[in-house]
């Protein structure tokens, strides 16, 4: 029987790729088709893919072509399977004409004439550009923008010098809101009652009623109502909290999670004060994101620590009791500490290094050095390019939305919750030292 094994990404499955693999079956007697990885696509920089791994492998296994689907997981593979599977024949569209010569030790290496006129890549600017409106200024909006150019059918598009936010959200499809958290619940409402989608900065509003009014404003028109936050979308991010989840280090008993930034703040210039996010709405909820995620959003028992200058909060710990867990939260912009992430487990614990809310790489450490493991990720643009995909797909899915986002509705509402509390000094404590 003579083997044939072909590769691709087959995003969005059209004529040139059933083309493709009806002549590379068409070699031989079996076909076994790699799909590119979800990880795999991202780890070789293509991140545009609209399709998630299942829906590009159900697409393809519906063509009834393939034998054999499997999926490709790592540079280097090709030769692998080749050997693995007794493969005699290596196809591949004309695209790649010489790049695979190096298998031909290993087997027949054919390129087959790529069919003209079509690509996924066509097939998803085809889909439509999604203008989105950016509100607010800064480093944060200004990285927005420019990884908005790095992925395909987003648009940033940023308001005219004193243009209204009302005038402004008209002419978009979609807002990103990263202005002062206290005008959140009042622009994105706006927005969502105007029939856009929102990418909306965390911590999402001031007010759980407000928070919970903009999924209701949103599920009742059809739209997409997503938390902004690059770290939830980071993989190494995700990865780590799937594997505390996961019960790899045994029952997570302690999430501590340190965010910081010194910065100058003139005090005594109100105008300036007044567009300074306070630490807690800054840092609070990123470093409160992994206890929410891992231990989930209910606690028993909650404390706020803040301590202020002229009124402003230039530190605050948030520290939260479970039934059987604790968690604890530093964010300052006043202070200035180790930004780790440490979440403690009964069989071992998992290390970030600092700046943990931008970190590739963490390792998952024992009693015993030697099991130790170390994980490394991709992270392109921050997360912030992942987070304008998630909310692409969401807006080209809105049924599905909730399988995009990176925070899920519970973790922004509790997070609401907390800014509340802390806003009503509820369960907060004031260590402000005496003049
Ligand atoms: N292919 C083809 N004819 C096309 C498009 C793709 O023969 N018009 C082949 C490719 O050469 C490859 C396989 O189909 O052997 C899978 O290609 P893939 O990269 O998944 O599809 P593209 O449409 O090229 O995707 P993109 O635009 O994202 O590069």
């Amino acid at each position: 029987m003579k083997k044939v094994i072909t590769y691709g990404t087959y995003d969005l499955l059209h004529h040139g790729h059933i083309r493709l693999l009806e002549r590379a079956k068409a070699l031989g007697d079996y076909l076994v088709v790699g799909v590119t990885s979800d990880d795999f696509d991202r780890a070789r920089g293509k991140i545009n893919v609209r399709q998630s791994f299942m829906e590009r492998v159900e697409a393809l296994r519906a063509t009834g072509i393939a034998d054999e689907i499997i999926a490709e997981e790592y540079e280097g593979q090709k030769i692998d399977d080749i050997r693995d599977r007794g493969i005699d024949i290596f196809a591949i569209g004309s695209d790649w004409q010489g790049k695979f010569d190096y298998l031909r030790p290993y087997c027949e290496v054919v390129y087959l004439e790529r069919t003209a006129g079509v690509s996924s890549t066509e097939l998803r600017s085809a889909r439509g550009q999604v203008t989105i409106g950016v509100v607010g200024q800064g480093s944060v909006t200004d990285k927005f923008i420019a990884e908005c150019g790095c992925v395909d059918g987003a648009e940033a598009k940023a308001p005219t010098p004193g243009q209204p936010f009302e005038k402004f959200a008209d002419g978009v499809d979609a807002l990103y809101i990263y202005s002062h958290p206290r005008d959140h619940y009042r622009q994105a409402r706006h927005a969502l009652e105007h029939g856009k989608h929102v990418l909306l900065e965390l911590p999402f509003t001031l007010r759980e009623e407000e928070t919970r009014e903009l999924f209701r404003l949103a599920d009742d028109s059809g739209l997409v109502l997503m938390a902004g936050c690059k770290t939830a979308y980071a993989t190494a991010y995700r990865r780590l909290v799937l594997l505390a989840l996961g019960g790899m280090i045994g029952e997570v008993v302690s999430v501590d999670a340190v965010c910081t930034s010194l910065r100058p703040v003139d005090y005594s210039d109100a105008a300036s004060m007044e567009r300074e996010w306070s630490s807690l709405a800054d840092w609070g909820p990123i470093a409160m994101l992994p206890a929410f995620q891992i231990l989930g959003t209910g606690y028993r028992g909650k404390r706020i620590v803040t301590r202020r200058v002229c009124g402003y909060d230039e530190f605050a710990r948030v520290s939260l009791v479970y039934p059987s867990a604790c968690a604890s939260a530093m964010a300052a912009k006043g202070v200035k500490s180790e930004g780790e992430l440490v979440v403690s487990g009964t069989k071992g614990y998992i290390y970030v290094p600092a700046p943990w809310w931008k970190t590739d790489y963490f390792e998952v450490r024992f009693e015993n050095p030697q099991e130790n493991r170390r994980y490394f990720f991709q992270l392109d643009g921050e997360g912030i390019r992942y987070q304008i995909l998630a909310f692409l797909r969401a807006i080209g899915n809105p049924r599905h939305a909730a399988d995009s986002a990176g925070v899920s509705r519970d973790v922004c509402l509790a997070l609401s919750r907390v800014m509340q509390d802390f806003t009503e000094g509820t369960d907060t404590t004031d260590i402000t030292p005496a003049k």
